[in-house]
């Protein structure tokens, strides 16, 4: 008879129910936390005189036992079991004996030992994640630093709009990246209380230390309402949204690697180790990394959505939709891990095609926002009449089968005769980027100040 069936029950559990119920084959996972949990747990008794020293060193000396027997692949996972805490639990008192191993579970329920051992396993992620992300901005950074220089077309509407350098593109996702890597650490701190001790959903009446666990476990403290401690699944959610919006970035970034390394573009050309091929056509070099880095984000915002889903209708306490919680939070960080992984690798390793990016600036007329800008600031001329006048210039560019850049004074002249013979200085590719000089401007020297001011953040940020 499975442990939790305990006397009332008359009857084994029929297979059909075993596996519905059990959470077993996907929170198996979750082994080294609960085991962590439990041997923090033990400790706690003892320190609480609950446990005497002997027993409480025989369980934890039993559940190292446990540990080594998962690891080394030879732990019987039975589905009866239910879900991992009673799989180690069991296990351990036929390691150590039920006259011992039965004691462990004093003073706590599976509903703390659940929200204690996903806990964990989110903050652990967490820093794993927030780590991971502070790796790509560094790689960002890296290539941002040899590209201050290097002309490409802002874009709007996917259509050419202002010239800008390659390395203030990539410091815009850096800015994203970085607040991905300050939501993970926000989380971080906020979900840093242990639930453990919280027992069924009351509290408990042995004279426990829930400091002292939480201490043992590494928490900066503990939660402050039993009865929240066990339904609050806040940190599953935090985690859910700021993989969402990571993989959103990390999504939008992937479609400009699409895009750029098109034939059409051919600003980048992805490495061989993280390009694929066709099966029919010989030719074809694909950015499959890119597209399933775009395609996974769809899964992600599911796995977000579905949680919030299973929690919004619960009454307190816990509920076993809860055991719901795991899969998509796996998942999700899962995802989230070899991404970002895969995307450092494949932005690494990237060549970057100055020339294409320079020519593609040679269309469009990008620097014809200055023309307007030189007929406001040197001809006194009101914006929209400037926009006006411009919009004829780009015109008669249009007509001679030049771009705004290389149009000649005298032509401008013809159409404005307020416009003197300095103006094609205004008009050239850098002169326009380097004009935009503001705070946070695409300027070299802006985009100089942005790249240390990241250098500085990296230096710090652990
Ligand atoms: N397997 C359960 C879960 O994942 C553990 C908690 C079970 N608690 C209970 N009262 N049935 O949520």
């Amino acid at each position: 008879m499975a442990k939790s069936r305990s006397g009332r029950f008359e009857k084994e559990a029929s297979e059909l129910l075993n596996s519905f119920n059990a959470s077993l084959p996907f929170d198996k996972k979750l082994y080294l936390e609960d085991i962590e949990g439990s041997s923090a747990h033990a400790k706690m008794l003892q320190a609480s005189g609950i446990l005497t020293k002997d027993e409480a060193d025989a369980i934890v000396g039993g559940l190292q036992e446990v540990l080594k027997e998962i690891e080394d692949g030879k732990f019987v996972f039975d589905i009866s079991d239910e879900d991992i805490h009673m799989a180690v639990e069991k296990r351990l008192s036929e390691l150590i004996g039920a006259e011992i191993g039965g004691r462990l579970h004093t003073a706590r329920s599976r509903n703390d030992q659940v929200a204690l051992d996903f806990r964990l396993y989110v903050q652990k992620n967490t820093l794993t994640l927030k780590s991971l992300v502070r790796d790509f901005i560094n790689t960002l950074i890296g290539i941002a630093k040899n590209h201050t220089n290097t002309l490409l077309p802002g874009m709007t509407h996917l259509q050419h709009a202002q010239p800008i350098n390659f390395a203030f593109h990539l410091l815009a996702y850096a800015s994203m990246f970085k607040r991905d890597f300050e939501r993970f650490e926000s989380s971080y701190k906020r979900n840093d209380f242990s639930p453990l001790g919280s027992a069924a959903l009351a509290g408990t009446p042995y004279p426990i230390d829930r400091h002292k666990s939480a201490e043992l476990l590494g928490f900066s403290g503990v939660t402050s309402n039993a009865m929240d401690g066990v339904s609050d699944r806040d940190f599953a959610l935090e985690i859910l949204f700021n993989i969402s919006v990571l993989m959103t970035h990390i999504s939008r970034l992937a479609e400009e690697l699409i895009i750029w390394s098109s034939s059409e573009f051919r600003f980048i050309t992805l490495s061989d180790e993280y390009s694929t091929g066709s099966s029919i056509m010989p030719q074809k070099k694909n950015p499959d990394v890119p597209e399933l880095l775009r395609g996974k984000t769809g899964r992600v915002y599911g796995n977000l959505i579905g949680l919030f889903t299973v929690l919004k209708g619960l009454p307190l306490a816990y509920n076993k939709d809860m055991q719901e919680d795991k899969e998509g939070v796996f998942d999700s960080v899962e995802t989230a891990l070899i991404s970002l992984k895969i995307l450092n690798e494949s932005v690494k390793t990237a060549r970057i095609n100055q020339d294409k990016m320079r020519e593609a600036c040679e269309k469009g007329h990008l620097s014809a926002t200055d023309l307007a800008d030189y007929l406001v600031t040197h001809c006194n001329v009101p914006f929209r009449e400037a926009h006006f006048i411009t919009g004829k210039a780009v015109a008669r560019a249009e007509e001679l089968k030049l771009d705004i850049s290389q149009i000649s004074a005298q032509e401008l002249q013809k159409i404005d005769g307020r416009i003197g013979d300095d103006v094609v200085k205004f008009l050239t590719l850098e002169a326009s980027m380097n004009a935009r000089n503001s705070f946070g401007g695409t300027s070299v020297p802006s985009t100089l100040k942005q790249i240390a001011s990241f250098e500085e953040w990296l230096k710090t940020a652990q």
